[in-house]
């Protein structure tokens, strides 16, 4: 059974996030969406914010379960037995920093392949970073993530609609 990891901040999660998702179910037996819990990083989330809008987004997906680490990926990795790590490339500025995780990881443990999907041209522009900008300014984010999470975002902004 091939477990693949597709890991990140997901803060929040996008539709550009569900694209990669979707198509990366299709390549693995088992999908955990691993959401990494930084402390140091500055999240606009919560943890268990971000992990409840993924399940709600991936509900329909039935191969696909999301989990959360803290420290390395590839130790978290062998934790869940996963041994297939997925990323999504917008644009060739990804590509150098992508390149250089994958192949730091590969050298931690050499069982581990990296998997790159393309977005889809639909997505290509479109990042986490992109929706807190637009919901800050109280723009129209209603083609970034799905309806549902519009509010939770605006309220973190205290932008009310
Ligand atoms: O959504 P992001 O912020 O681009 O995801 C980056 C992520 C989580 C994949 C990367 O930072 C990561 O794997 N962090 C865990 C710590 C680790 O393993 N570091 C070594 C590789 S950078």
């Amino acid at each position: 059974m091939k477990v693949g990891i597709y890991p990140g901040s997901f803060d929040p999660v996008t539709f550009g996030h569900l694209d990669i998702i979707e198509r990366s179910a299709k390549i693995v037996d088992e999908l955990v969406v691993g959401v990494l819990n930084n402390s140091a990083k500055n999240s606009l989330f919560s943890l268990e914010e971000r992990v409840s809008m993924i399940k709600e987004m991936t509900a329909h997906i039935p191969n696909v379960r999301v989990g959360c680490f803290e420290g390395l990926l590839v130790d978290y990795m062998k934790e869940i037995n996963a041994t297939i790590i997925i990323r999504g490339l917008r644009a060739v500025t990804d590509f150098e920093y992508e390149l250089q995780i994958a192949q730091a990881n590969g050298v931690q443990n050499s069982e581990i392949e990296t998997i790159f999907l393309t977005s889809s041209l639909n997505y290509s522009y479109l990042s986490s970073t992109i929706v807190k900008e637009f919901a800050s300014y109280g723009g129209d984010i209603s083609k970034f993530v799905p309806e549902q999470f519009i509010d939770r975002i605006y309220a973190k902004y205290n932008i009310t609609r």
